[in-house]
Protein backbone atom coordinates (compact mmCIF):
# COMPACT_ATOMS: atom_id res chain seq x y z
CA UNK A 1 0.00 0.00 0.00
CA UNK A 2 1.40 3.58 -0.66
CA UNK A 3 -0.52 6.98 0.58
CA UNK A 4 -0.56 10.45 -0.80
CA UNK A 5 -1.76 13.60 1.52
CA UNK A 6 -2.81 17.02 -0.05
CA UNK A 7 -3.91 19.84 1.76
CA UNK A 8 -7.07 22.30 1.56
CA UNK A 9 -6.51 25.72 0.69
CA UNK A 10 -8.39 29.56 1.68
CA UNK A 11 -8.45 32.08 -0.50
CA UNK A 12 -7.77 35.57 1.32
CA UNK A 13 -8.80 37.81 -1.18
CA UNK A 14 -8.68 38.22 -5.06
CA UNK A 15 -11.25 35.25 -5.38
CA UNK A 16 -13.32 34.92 -9.37
CA UNK A 17 -10.97 38.10 -10.26
CA UNK A 18 -7.64 35.85 -10.59
CA UNK A 19 -9.73 34.02 -13.03
CA UNK A 20 -9.20 37.51 -15.29
CA UNK A 21 -5.58 38.14 -14.32
CA UNK A 22 -6.15 39.99 -10.99
CA UNK A 23 -3.91 38.94 -7.83
CA UNK A 24 -5.13 36.40 -5.05
CA UNK A 25 -3.68 35.79 -2.06
CA UNK A 26 -4.17 32.26 -0.92
CA UNK A 27 -3.00 30.21 2.08
CA UNK A 28 -2.88 26.42 2.59
CA UNK A 29 -5.82 25.54 4.97
CA UNK A 30 -3.71 23.15 7.43
CA UNK A 31 -6.41 21.22 9.39
CA UNK A 32 -8.02 20.28 5.97
CA UNK A 33 -6.13 17.73 4.56
CA UNK A 34 -6.71 14.71 2.53
CA UNK A 35 -5.31 11.33 2.39
CA UNK A 36 -5.28 8.97 -0.46
CA UNK A 37 -4.33 5.05 -0.28
CA UNK A 38 -3.36 2.88 -3.06
CA UNK A 39 -3.77 -1.00 -3.02
CA UNK A 40 -3.26 -3.71 -5.10
CA UNK A 41 -6.94 -5.09 -6.11
CA UNK A 42 -7.89 -7.70 -8.49
CA UNK A 43 -9.07 -7.07 -12.51
CA UNK A 44 -10.31 -3.65 -13.31
CA UNK A 45 -8.97 -0.16 -11.03
CA UNK A 46 -11.42 1.53 -8.65
CA UNK A 47 -12.20 4.35 -6.86
CA UNK A 48 -13.47 4.95 -3.36
CA UNK A 49 -14.64 8.19 -1.61
CA UNK A 50 -17.30 9.49 0.08
CA UNK A 51 -18.92 10.38 -3.13
CA UNK A 52 -18.64 7.24 -5.22
CA UNK A 53 -17.09 4.08 -5.14
CA UNK A 54 -17.49 1.18 -7.82
CA UNK A 55 -14.76 1.02 -11.23
CA UNK A 56 -13.03 4.00 -12.56
CA UNK A 57 -15.18 3.66 -16.13
CA UNK A 58 -18.20 4.47 -13.95
CA UNK A 59 -16.99 7.80 -11.98
CA UNK A 60 -19.75 10.58 -12.18
CA UNK A 61 -19.06 13.54 -14.39
CA UNK A 62 -18.16 15.85 -10.77
CA UNK A 63 -15.05 13.14 -10.80
CA UNK A 64 -14.08 13.29 -14.40
CA UNK A 65 -11.38 15.55 -13.93
CA UNK A 66 -10.03 12.76 -11.19
CA UNK A 67 -10.77 9.72 -13.79
CA UNK A 68 -8.59 11.45 -16.65
CA UNK A 69 -5.92 11.92 -14.26
CA UNK A 70 -5.71 8.53 -13.00
CA UNK A 71 -6.26 6.92 -16.49
CA UNK A 72 -3.24 9.64 -17.45
CA UNK A 73 -1.08 8.09 -14.51
CA UNK A 74 -1.55 5.16 -15.12
CA UNK A 75 -0.93 4.93 -18.78
CA UNK A 76 2.20 6.54 -18.07
CA UNK A 77 3.31 4.57 -15.03
CA UNK A 78 0.85 1.78 -14.37
CA UNK A 79 1.47 -1.51 -14.10
CA UNK A 80 -1.60 -3.16 -12.57
CA UNK A 81 -4.69 -2.39 -11.08
CA UNK A 82 -5.12 -0.60 -8.36
CA UNK A 83 -7.52 0.80 -5.06
CA UNK A 84 -7.88 4.24 -5.08
CA UNK A 85 -9.03 4.91 -1.93
CA UNK A 86 -9.69 8.48 -0.76
CA UNK A 87 -9.77 9.80 3.03
CA UNK A 88 -11.43 13.18 3.47
CA UNK A 89 -13.43 15.00 6.14
CA UNK A 90 -12.66 18.07 3.91
CA UNK A 91 -16.16 19.83 2.98
CA UNK A 92 -16.75 19.05 -0.81
CA UNK A 93 -18.06 22.18 -2.49
CA UNK A 94 -17.08 24.73 0.00
CA UNK A 95 -14.51 27.12 -1.69
CA UNK A 96 -11.95 25.45 0.30
CA UNK A 97 -9.92 23.71 -2.90
CA UNK A 98 -11.09 20.20 -2.05
CA UNK A 99 -11.28 19.30 -5.85
CA UNK A 100 -7.62 19.87 -6.42
CA UNK A 101 -6.54 18.51 -2.76
CA UNK A 102 -8.20 15.01 -3.84
CA UNK A 103 -6.42 15.48 -7.54
CA UNK A 104 -3.04 16.55 -5.40
CA UNK A 105 -3.21 13.42 -2.91
CA UNK A 106 -4.35 10.97 -5.50
CA UNK A 107 -1.71 11.55 -7.67
CA UNK A 108 0.99 11.46 -4.90
CA UNK A 109 -0.15 7.99 -4.07
CA UNK A 110 -0.36 6.71 -7.25
CA UNK A 111 3.12 7.92 -7.74
CA UNK A 112 4.02 6.32 -4.45
CA UNK A 113 2.53 3.11 -4.95
CA UNK A 114 4.29 2.53 -8.50
CA UNK A 115 7.77 4.09 -6.78
CA UNK A 116 7.99 6.84 -9.58
CA UNK A 117 9.45 10.00 -8.85
CA UNK A 118 6.76 12.88 -8.90
CA UNK A 119 8.18 16.92 -9.10
CA UNK A 120 5.84 19.53 -7.76
CA UNK A 121 6.04 20.58 -11.81
CA UNK A 122 4.36 17.49 -12.91
CA UNK A 123 2.12 17.49 -10.32
CA UNK A 124 1.13 20.88 -10.53
CA UNK A 125 0.17 20.26 -14.11
CA UNK A 126 -1.81 16.72 -13.57
CA UNK A 127 -3.64 18.98 -10.99
CA UNK A 128 -4.94 22.03 -13.72
CA UNK A 129 -5.86 19.47 -16.04
CA UNK A 130 -7.67 17.99 -13.46
CA UNK A 131 -9.30 21.15 -12.65
CA UNK A 132 -10.05 22.45 -16.18
CA UNK A 133 -12.40 19.52 -16.44
CA UNK A 134 -14.52 20.36 -12.63
CA UNK A 135 -14.38 24.05 -12.77
CA UNK A 136 -14.34 24.91 -16.67
CA UNK A 137 -11.85 27.97 -16.39
CA UNK A 138 -9.67 27.91 -13.14
CA UNK A 139 -7.40 30.50 -12.57
CA UNK A 140 -5.03 27.53 -11.35
CA UNK A 141 -4.66 29.20 -7.86
CA UNK A 142 -6.31 26.31 -6.48
CA UNK A 143 -3.57 23.69 -7.83
CA UNK A 144 -1.06 25.71 -6.70
CA UNK A 145 -1.84 26.45 -3.42
CA UNK A 146 -2.25 23.03 -2.71
CA UNK A 147 0.85 21.63 -4.68
CA UNK A 148 3.25 24.07 -2.97
CA UNK A 149 1.39 24.24 0.63
CA UNK A 150 2.98 27.71 1.09
CA UNK A 151 1.08 31.00 1.08
CA UNK A 152 1.13 32.20 -2.32
CA UNK A 153 0.51 35.80 -4.09
CA UNK A 154 -0.87 34.18 -7.73
CA UNK A 155 -1.61 36.26 -11.27
CA UNK A 156 -2.90 33.77 -13.96
CA UNK A 157 -0.41 33.40 -16.41
CA UNK A 158 2.00 36.19 -14.98
CA UNK A 159 3.25 35.36 -11.73
CA UNK A 160 3.46 32.49 -8.59
CA UNK A 161 5.41 34.07 -5.55
CA UNK A 162 5.57 32.58 -1.83
CA UNK A 163 4.66 35.07 0.94
CA UNK A 164 5.58 35.72 4.27
CA UNK A 165 3.69 37.60 6.99
CA UNK A 166 4.69 39.85 9.03
CA UNK A 167 2.23 40.11 12.10
CA UNK A 168 0.20 37.31 13.72
CA UNK A 169 -3.49 37.72 12.27
CA UNK A 170 -6.63 35.59 13.90
CA UNK A 171 -9.18 34.49 10.95
CA UNK A 172 -12.52 32.83 11.71
CA UNK A 173 -13.82 30.49 8.68
CA UNK A 174 -16.84 29.29 8.89
CA UNK A 175 -18.90 26.82 6.54
CA UNK A 176 -22.62 27.98 5.81
CA UNK A 177 -23.43 24.15 5.03
CA UNK A 178 -24.43 24.59 1.52
CA UNK A 179 -22.22 23.52 -1.49
CA UNK A 180 -20.55 26.10 -3.47
CA UNK A 181 -21.39 26.69 -6.66
CA UNK A 182 -17.70 27.74 -8.27
CA UNK A 183 -18.40 26.40 -11.62
CA UNK A 184 -21.55 27.85 -12.00
CA UNK A 185 -20.59 31.22 -10.24
CA UNK A 186 -17.42 31.27 -12.60
CA UNK A 187 -19.35 31.12 -16.09
CA UNK A 188 -22.31 33.65 -14.59
CA UNK A 189 -19.53 36.66 -13.62
CA UNK A 190 -18.00 34.83 -17.37
CA UNK A 191 -21.11 36.66 -18.62
CA UNK A 192 -21.65 39.64 -16.50
CA UNK A 193 -18.42 40.76 -17.91
CA UNK A 194 -19.08 40.08 -21.74
CA UNK A 195 -22.57 41.46 -21.27
CA UNK A 196 -21.59 44.84 -19.38
CA UNK A 197 -17.85 45.19 -19.75
CA UNK A 198 -17.96 48.87 -18.71
CA UNK A 199 -19.60 48.23 -15.61
CA UNK A 200 -18.02 44.56 -14.40
CA UNK A 201 -14.79 45.08 -15.75
CA UNK A 202 -13.58 48.21 -13.48
CA UNK A 203 -15.16 46.27 -10.49
CA UNK A 204 -12.55 42.99 -11.11
CA UNK A 205 -9.91 45.76 -11.43
CA UNK A 206 -10.97 46.79 -8.07
CA UNK A 207 -10.62 43.41 -6.33
CA UNK A 208 -7.18 43.69 -7.81
CA UNK A 209 -6.24 46.28 -6.01
CA UNK A 210 -7.94 45.08 -2.80
CA UNK A 211 -5.25 42.34 -3.29
CA UNK A 212 -2.66 44.49 -3.13
CA UNK A 213 -3.64 46.81 -0.14
CA UNK A 214 -4.10 43.63 1.48
CA UNK A 215 -0.41 42.28 0.64
CA UNK A 216 1.13 45.79 1.83
CA UNK A 217 -0.64 45.19 4.69
CA UNK A 218 0.60 41.56 5.77
CA UNK A 219 3.90 42.29 4.40
CA UNK A 220 4.39 45.19 6.60
CA UNK A 221 2.95 45.80 10.05
CA UNK A 222 -0.91 44.62 9.54
CA UNK A 223 -3.19 47.64 10.24
CA UNK A 224 -6.25 45.15 11.05
CA UNK A 225 -8.28 47.96 10.49
CA UNK A 226 -7.17 48.65 7.36
CA UNK A 227 -7.11 44.82 6.01
CA UNK A 228 -10.80 44.45 7.68
CA UNK A 229 -12.17 47.28 5.55
CA UNK A 230 -9.97 45.84 2.46
CA UNK A 231 -11.97 42.60 3.34
CA UNK A 232 -15.35 44.25 3.41
CA UNK A 233 -14.84 46.01 -0.07
CA UNK A 234 -14.24 42.85 -1.91
CA UNK A 235 -17.31 41.60 -0.47
CA UNK A 236 -19.50 44.03 -1.55
CA UNK A 237 -17.93 43.95 -4.90
CA UNK A 238 -18.48 40.15 -4.87
CA UNK A 239 -22.07 40.82 -4.09
CA UNK A 240 -22.01 43.20 -7.09
CA UNK A 241 -21.02 40.13 -9.20
CA UNK A 242 -23.70 37.47 -7.85
CA UNK A 243 -21.56 35.10 -6.08
CA UNK A 244 -22.24 35.76 -2.96
CA UNK A 245 -25.97 34.56 -1.27
CA UNK A 246 -28.03 35.20 1.98
CA UNK A 247 -25.96 32.03 3.66
CA UNK A 248 -23.07 33.81 3.28
CA UNK A 249 -24.25 37.13 3.65
CA UNK A 250 -26.07 36.19 7.57
CA UNK A 251 -22.36 34.54 8.55
CA UNK A 252 -20.70 37.57 7.36
CA UNK A 253 -22.89 40.17 9.19
CA UNK A 254 -23.19 38.18 12.54
CA UNK A 255 -19.28 38.62 12.17
CA UNK A 256 -19.37 42.05 11.68
CA UNK A 257 -22.22 41.85 14.31
CA UNK A 258 -19.74 40.34 16.84
CA UNK A 259 -16.45 43.14 16.40
CA UNK A 260 -14.89 41.64 13.37
CA UNK A 261 -12.61 44.34 11.67
CA UNK A 262 -13.87 42.56 7.83
CA UNK A 263 -15.83 39.65 6.66
CA UNK A 264 -15.94 38.33 3.39
CA UNK A 265 -16.92 35.08 1.33
CA UNK A 266 -14.00 32.94 0.36
CA UNK A 267 -12.89 30.50 -2.86
CA UNK A 268 -15.95 30.70 -5.37
CA UNK A 269 -19.17 31.60 -3.38
CA UNK A 270 -22.64 31.23 -3.38
CA UNK A 271 -22.58 28.94 -0.41
CA UNK A 272 -19.28 27.49 0.77
CA UNK A 273 -17.51 29.36 3.54
CA UNK A 274 -16.79 32.97 4.57
CA UNK A 275 -13.77 34.53 6.74
CA UNK A 276 -13.84 36.47 8.99
CA UNK A 277 -10.66 38.71 10.56
CA UNK A 278 -10.49 39.37 14.36
CA UNK A 279 -8.16 41.06 16.50
CA UNK A 280 -7.38 38.25 19.34
CA UNK A 281 -7.85 34.84 20.40
CA UNK A 282 -10.52 35.45 22.60
CA UNK A 283 -12.54 37.31 20.17
CA UNK A 284 -12.20 34.45 17.48
CA UNK A 285 -13.80 32.01 20.12
CA UNK A 286 -17.01 34.30 20.72
CA UNK A 287 -16.67 34.52 17.11
CA UNK A 288 -17.25 30.85 16.90
CA UNK A 289 -19.35 30.57 19.50
CA UNK A 290 -22.34 33.18 17.68
CA UNK A 291 -21.37 31.38 14.16
CA UNK A 292 -22.60 28.58 15.60
CA UNK A 293 -25.64 29.58 17.19
CA UNK A 294 -26.28 31.37 14.10
CA UNK A 295 -25.96 28.38 12.03
CA UNK A 296 -22.82 27.66 10.61
CA UNK A 297 -22.21 24.03 10.36
CA UNK A 298 -18.37 23.93 10.91
CA UNK A 299 -16.11 26.94 11.82
CA UNK A 300 -12.52 27.52 12.36
CA UNK A 301 -10.26 29.93 14.05
CA UNK A 302 -6.64 30.19 11.97
CA UNK A 303 -3.86 32.33 11.85
CA UNK A 304 -1.88 33.50 10.16
CA UNK A 305 1.90 35.09 10.28
CA UNK A 306 3.78 33.69 13.46
CA UNK A 307 1.49 31.43 15.10
CA UNK A 308 0.98 28.86 17.67
CA UNK A 309 -0.61 25.17 18.02
CA UNK A 310 -3.54 25.08 20.03
CA UNK A 311 -5.42 22.04 20.53
CA UNK A 312 -9.59 21.59 19.01
CA UNK A 313 -12.38 21.82 20.92
CA UNK A 314 -16.17 21.34 20.11
CA UNK A 315 -16.71 21.56 15.90
CA UNK A 316 -14.13 24.38 15.90
CA UNK A 317 -10.79 23.99 14.93
CA UNK A 318 -7.86 26.01 15.81
CA UNK A 319 -4.37 25.93 14.26
CA UNK A 320 -1.91 28.18 12.44
CA UNK A 321 -0.69 27.77 9.08
CA UNK A 322 3.13 28.62 9.37
C1 LIG B 1 -12.08 29.09 -6.53
O1 LIG B 1 -11.41 28.53 -5.42
C2 LIG B 1 -11.52 30.45 -6.86
C3 LIG B 1 -12.14 31.14 -8.06
O2 LIG B 1 -11.44 32.37 -8.24
C4 LIG B 1 -12.03 30.30 -9.32
C5 LIG B 1 -10.60 30.14 -9.81
O3 LIG B 1 -9.74 30.94 -9.47
O4 LIG B 1 -10.38 29.19 -10.56
C6 LIG B 1 -13.61 31.47 -7.83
Amino acid sequence: MATGRATAKLILCGEHAVVYGEPAIAVPFSQAVIETEVLPTKQKTKFSSAFFTGDLDNMPPILFGIKEMVEAILKDIGTEPVLIRVLTEIPIGRGLGSSAAVAASVARALFAYFKQELTDETLLEFVNQSEKLAHGNPSGIDAVTVVTEKPVWFQRDLSLETMHFHEKLFLVVADTGIPSETRAAVADVGRLIEAQPEKFKPMIHDLGNISREIRKQLEGAADIQQVGKAMNAAQVILEELTVSDSSLEKLIRVALQNGAAGAKLTGGGRGGCMVALVSSKKQAESLVKALHAAGASEEWIFTIGEGTHESNSGSSHQYSAY
